[in-house]
């Protein structure tokens, strides 16, 4: 690949030369410009994300048809977008880098044509798709060319969801219906301050709504990761999210006829941990934090979360057990309790869906007092986001193992990979309590009347909470039922959870055969 070598026959000059036009993207000031607004050029980009020197470009000498509104004086070679294949940890990746120095990044006709091949090939071969997006939409003089070829973007990535890995980076403006090509794909990253995602920018809005509103406010990164969700995972800056992206492709397998990577390493799989035998606090309605839980669990501590800033009462992320990539979904009851609302609850269920989708096993760590009560949450549909949850997790045909730590109360219990959905390996710690709902709740129904007519209510409800508890509050009659397949000590559960997943690593499952299934979105 020696560009500028000096002996050349005139046709390898003539090559040479061509190729040289097509990587100066833009021109050197449109890059000057480029780099002053903090971002990094397409090729740059592709420079950080890849292995060194394994990035091949494809369609460099394209060039867009148009004539219209001057066009035909406005030619690039490559158009507005690199693409190719190349490597990542030496894995095959497939590459869009959208080239904000040419015509704004913005989707030509031929634009879309070279995203589409990279796609189609990614398809053929197994292999993931990673979309560096930094664009102005539509190419506004190609009109409906443009449009048709982000339809042909859009069905392609509809045709790919669940074959093969497909995540989009946003690296500038990513506006209008550009912005459905990264919704589709499984996980959005974002850098803070330098991207942003909307449907109709500021302008629109304050014509439309009246609402003064900035970019970074609209459609920035930090929004879209607390706010919208839309956003899985951000950045500081452009490099430190292009790390992100490699290090998650090392918990994900190629395409869905792969098992994930297995990464062995030193961290013992029979390692106990007496630190966790005193973890949950003495009281029920003490939080603690599940991400402590998980790090004492899984190798060397290391946990990749998602969706680190939305719906935080729930905690989403790959880890390994065993050198086993696993995805851990966990109850987190330092937030809201850990209860399940709608965000929640759609959070976790795209999750698990991913990780059905790519084989990649299900842990979860329950602690949940229920679905979460309230008219914002009835009206704002907790029907069918708790629906999807339980749809999700039904489905899902990967190894589930789960571990109740404390409450597993009422709707919750069922939802939260119980053994009636399909749970493979449910196991409990004695701090657990699973039952209808609460003792305090639960007192208050069934025994309202006794309380009421009792000479010291107060007194009497304690009583009652406290014999309601000890009854039904613990894992031990859910056990008698085999619901609970072990009651085991904490400081276990490592090994415990290493020695199912190698039980269950070549489980069979399957659904009946259908077209799909119509989950309730
Ligand atoms: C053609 C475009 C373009 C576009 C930008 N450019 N967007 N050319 N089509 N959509 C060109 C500009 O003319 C300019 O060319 C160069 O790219 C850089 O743009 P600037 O405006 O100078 O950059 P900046 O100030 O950073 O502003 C970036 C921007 C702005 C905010 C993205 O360019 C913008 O608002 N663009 C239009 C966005 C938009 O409305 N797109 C259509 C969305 S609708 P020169 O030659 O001067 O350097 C859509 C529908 C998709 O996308 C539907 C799918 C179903």
């Amino acid at each position: 690949m020696v560009a500028n070598s000096k002996i050349a026959h005139p046709k390898i000059e003539e090559l040479r030369a061509k190729r040289d036009q097509s990587r100066a993207g833009g021109g050197p000031e449109r890059i000057k410009k480029q780099h002053e607004s903090g971002r990094s050029t397409a090729r740059e980009r592709l420079d950080i994300l890849l292995d060194p020197n394994s990035f091949r470009e494809l369609d460099a000498f394209v060039q867009h048809r148009a004539t219209d509104f001057g066009m035909d004086k406005n030619r690039h070679l490559g158009d507005s977008v690199v693409t190719g294949w190349g490597t990542i940890n030496g894995r095959l990746v497939y590459v869009y880098s959208q080239d904000f120095t040419v015509t704004g990044g913005s989707l030509s006709e031929v634009h879309a044509a070279k995203i589409c091949k990279i796609m189609e090939m990614a398809m053929k071969t197994g292999a993931p798709v990673i979309g560096l997006n930094d664009s102005g939409g539509a190419r506004i003089q190609e009109g409906v060319m443009s449009l048709g070829g982000y339809a042909d973007i859009f069905l392609r990535n509809t045709l790919a969801s669940g074959v093969i890995p497909q995540i989009s980076v946003i690296m500038g403006p990513c506006a209008g219906g550009a912005v459905y090509s990264p919704a589709l794909t499984d996980f959005i990253f974002m850098v803070k301050k330098t991207s942003y995602m909307f449907i109709t920018g500021p302008e629109v809005v304050r014509s439309v709504t009246h609402e003064e509103v900035t970019s970074e406010e609209l459609g920035g990164a930090s929004v879209h990761a607390s706010k919208s969700g839309v956003c899985h995972m951000v950045g500081e800056n452009e490099t430190e999210t292009l790390m992100l992206v490699r290090e998650m492709l090392s918990f994900i397998p190629q395409n869905n006829m792969e098992d994930p990577p297995f990464a062995p390493n030193s961290d013992d799989p029979l390692r106990a941990d007496p630190e966790l035998d005193t973890i949950i606090p003495d009281s029920p309605n003490k939080p603690y934090d599940v991400k402590e839980i998980i790090s004492r669990i899984v190798d060397d501590g290391h946990f990749y979360e998602v969706h680190s800033e939305y719906a935080q009462n729930m905690v989403v992320g790959f880890a390994r057990l065993g050198g086993h990539s696993v995805g851990i979904i966990a109850n987190q009851p330092m937030v809201l309790a850990g209860v399940l609302d709608i965000k929640a609850s759609e959070k976790a269920a795209r999750f698990i869906r991913f990780c059905d989708c790519f084989n990649i096993p299900l842990i979860t760590f329950v602690d949940v007092p229920g679905y979460m009560p309230g008219v914002e949450q009835e009206h704002g549909g907790i029907i069918m986001a708790g629906a999807k949850l339980v749809y999700a997790y039904c489905e899902a045909t990967v190894p589930k193992l789960t571990v109740t730590t404390r409450k597993s109360y009422g709707g919750a219990y069922c939802v939260m990979s119980s053994k009636h959905i399909r749970g493979d390996l449910n196991l409990a710690w004695p701090s657990a309590e699973i039952a209808v709902m609460g003792p305090d709740g639960a007192v208050n129904i069934i025994f309202r009347r006794e309380i009421a007519e009792a000479e010291d209510p107060v007194a009497r409800k304690n009583e009652l909470v406290q014999e309601y508890r000890e009854k039904f509050a613990s894992p031990y009659i859910a056990a008698a039922r085999g619901y609970i397949d072990d009651i085991i000590e904490p400081r276990d559960t490592r090994a415990r959870l290493i020695n199912g997943l190698n039980v269950f690593q070549n489980k069979r499952d399957s659904n009946p055969p259908r077209k799909h299934g119509n989950m309730p979105l």
